[in-house]
């Protein structure tokens, strides 16, 4: 039998809280005996010695830079403190690439890449039934990869697959890094559509000066949810009381990506398909994200007030400051 592997977490927020409790109340295990929890607010009242840990998890922001990057300063902090050789997992969102060049870096450590799919209502639950775990690998750390994954929550779909697992796949860091990205960008591109669809709404009836004539947004919404190709999350013209995206990740995932894929154009040439095709792409996410900023502007928000937590966002409205 192998023996089994101490556990750290970094950064006990909205996802390493969850973690913890996954380890502690379904894995059994006792913090100070098998697991070891870190969070440098010393308000939160975690500061053991995560260097007892064989695995580290990193669940530490990764906000967004004035230039709209990702910043990945707490990523790189957490794995500085970080002696000897470890399991490195990171449950932050970081930009594609980002693991391999982490396990360049810190070569004595095996990195890995476990993109989080809680949302913030269902954290929990999401956290213990996930319906895909991916423990994305290395080049260097590629061995580790289905020892973590067997420690995680079981999913219909898992990388690199796991026993009693349904559908699996093995995918390298980038690749998971960046579907953690598409799947963020693509919730936030259908708030967009639904939006878009809502603004065609509420022209026809000024256009027309008949409100009969005129479309509830409502309406079309349902009709359109029932199509099971598109079915119904993401629609919302409303949710959280204000139109467009917001919360914690999808304004900065958003930004990031885009960050990220000027960075790749910057080392392509520039008269390749490729370049032509990533820069057309890379303008169609950019009016993306202006249409959303035009939105928010229009009902006296900023990206900024609505990039919060959720409870933040309700503590917000709350103390009427938005
Ligand atoms: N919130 C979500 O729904 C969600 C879902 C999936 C992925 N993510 C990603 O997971 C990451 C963490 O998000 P979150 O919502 O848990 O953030 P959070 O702000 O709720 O929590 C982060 C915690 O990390 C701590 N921290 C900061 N720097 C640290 C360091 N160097 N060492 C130890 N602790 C440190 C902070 O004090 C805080 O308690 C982000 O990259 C985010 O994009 C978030």
């Amino acid at each position: 039998m192998t023996p089994q592997l101490k556990i750290g977490i970094a950064g006990l927020g909205m996802v390493g809280t969850p973690l913890k409790r996954y380890f502690e109340e379904i894995k059994e295990y006792r913090r100070g005996e098998n697991l070891f929890l870190f969070d440098i607010d010393k308000k939160k009242g975690y500061s053991d010695d995560i260097n007892r840990a064989d695995a580290v998890f990193l669940c530490v922001p990764t906000p967004m830079t004035a230039g709209g990057h990702a910043d990945i300063g707490a990523v790189e902090l957490a794995l500085k403190m970080l002696n000897g050789e470890k399991i490195v997992i990171v449950k932050s969102t970081v930009p594609p690439g980002t693991t391999e060049d982490l396990q360049t870096r810190f070569p004595q450590h095996k990195i890995l890449f476990n993109p989080e799919f809680l949302t913030e209502s269902r954290a929990w639950e999401d956290m213990i039934n996930p319906d895909r775990q991916v423990v994305g690998y290395a080049a260097h750390s590629k061995s580790y990869a289905s020892v973590i994954l067997n420690l995680l929550p079981m999913a219909y779909f898992s990388s690199p697959g796991a026993l009693g697992t349904y559908e699996f796949l093995r995918l390298n860091s980038t690749e998971a890094e960046l579907g953690k990205y598409a799947g963020n960008l693509f919730g936030a591109l259908k708030v967009t559509f639904g939006n878009v669809i809502k603004d065609f709404c509420d022209a026809i009836s000024v256009a027309s000066g008949r409100a009969s004539a005129g479309a509830d947004y409502e309406n079309v919404r349902v009709m359109l949810s029932h199509d099971r190709r598109i079915g119904a999350s993401w629609l919302d013209a409303g949710y959280h009381n204000y139109r467009g995206y917001g919360g914690y990740c999808f304004p900065k995932d958003t930004s990031a990506l885009i960050a990220r894929g000027e960075e790749f154009l910057k080392k392509i040439p520039s008269d390749s398909p490729e370049y032509m095709r990533l820069a057309a792409g890379l303008n169609f996410l950019k009016s993306m994200r202006e249409y959303n900023r035009t939105l928010l502007k229009t009902q006296g928000l900023t990206e900024e007030d609505v990039s919060v937590h959720d409870k933040e966002w309700i503590q917000k409205k709350m103390n009427k400051e938005v």
